[in-house]
């Protein structure tokens, strides 16, 4: 028995929440295990009302859960920034998900933009550090108003924080990469940084890394790459990568990057992890406003972000039967990832992944 939170949030996060919960449910009946869902409605509707993001109360409220599914947070009357660091940013410092895992797989039958690449070629993951660097909210504004304005903002990394990230990445890439799979004849871990500018920061990750690489994780090939010639890379021979593992905002960038090359927002998943707490899945995407209600919306990156949960609480054989539902409906069903031209509405594409589940 699973104990989930679920915040399905604004916009159409609700709609696409409502499939992942359907494909979950499924999952949960054909292998036996129990899922008690409980929903929280923090978002920008809740805030217009109450003026509250996410309380105190409330992080130590789904502390009490295995897991959250997230549905998306963000709303066209609410000022930017207000409910991203009030909601998601504050769930996951204070719930101190300091992974950020971010798969980029092309599954069968998606479009992508890169020419003359396939499913074969797209097949990487970003471990993205999520608990420092310019996310931190160091630094500050003086002289506010004036022509001598100054405005700080730092990049702020511990060697606990590298450390941590990158033995996660190392033994996830031991567990996950090519070779693993049987995809490849090695398991590599790429480093993205950028060595040549912050020559702080990124000297420390890049310590780091070949520090612990070479004391606990020979069996893994080492690789460095700058974070401009990741995304060179990533549209030129996106086959090169296997797990990739770097800073936050560097994170947040390439990871956008990479949902495009995957075929986009609707596809998109990830997971922010703690992996000795309360981890929290989402889609990549955003809540989609202009579309809310009109059941057009892709719930798949919602799906994959269940999918991802079932995985990471361990319940691998029910998250490998929906990554093979999910990519069943790709490659036979879906005429398009994008909204409104699926060939179905957003609860249909649930159906058929839920029914393919409980074969
Ligand atoms: C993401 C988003 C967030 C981030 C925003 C909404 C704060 O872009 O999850 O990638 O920057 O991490
Ligand atoms: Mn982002």
């Amino acid at each position: 028995m699973y104990k989930i939170a679920v915040m399905p949030g604004d916009g159409t996060g609700p709609e696409v929440t409502a499939e992942a919960v359907k494909v979950l449910k499924a999952a949960a009946d054909k292998f036996g295990f129990k899922v008690e869902l409980t929903e929280f409605d923090f978002g920008g509707e809740r805030y217009k009302r109450t003026g509250e993001t996410l309380p105190d109360s409330a992080i130590d409220e789904l502390r009490k859960f295995q897991a959250i599914l997230l549905g998306a947070i963000g709303h066209p009357d609410v000022a930017p920034g207000i409910l991203e660091k009030g909601i998601l940013l504050k769930a996951r410092f204070a719930l101190d998900q300091y992974i950020n895992l971010r798969p980029v797989k092309l599954f069968p039958g998606v479009e992508t933009p890169l020419k003359d690449k396939g499913p074969e070629h797209i097949d990487f993951t970003v471990v993205r550090e999520n608990s420092g660097d310019l996310y931190t909210g160091t630094g500050g504004i003086t002289m506010k108003g004036t022509p001598h304005e100054v405005a700080v903002q730092s990049a702020v990394y511990t060697r606990f924080q590298v450390d941590r990230c990158l033995r996660y990445a190392f033994y996830y890439t031991r567990k996950y990469g090519k070779k693993a799979r049987g995809k490849g004849s090695k398991n590599t871990l790429a480093l993205c940084g950028k060595t040549n500018v912050l020559t702080y920061v990124y000297d420390l990750w890049e310590r780091a890394f070949h520090e612990m690489g070479q004391k606990e994780f020979p069996d893994i090939e080492r690789e460095y790459y700058h974070v401009d010639a990741t995304c060179m890379w990533f549209v030129k021979n996106p086959e090169w990568f296997d797990v990739i593992v770097t800073g936050n905002m560097f994170g947040d960038i390439i990871t956008d990057l990479g949902a495009m090359i995957q075929g986009g927002m609707g596809i998109a998943a990830g997971g922010n992890l703690n992996p000795e707490g309360v981890s929290m899945f989402e889609p990549i995407g955003g809540s989609a406003p202009k579309y809310t209600g009109m059941g057009v919306i892709n719930p798949l990156a919602a799906i994959c972000s269940a999918q991802m949960m079932l995985e990471t609480l361990g319940e691998q054989k029910a998250a490998d039967k929906i990554d093979a539902a999910v990519r069943y409906i790709t490659a036979n069903k879906l005429k398009s990832l994008a909204a409104g031209r699926m060939g179905y509405s957003t609860s249909q594409v649930g159906d058929l992944v839920a029914e393919k589940v409980a074969e």
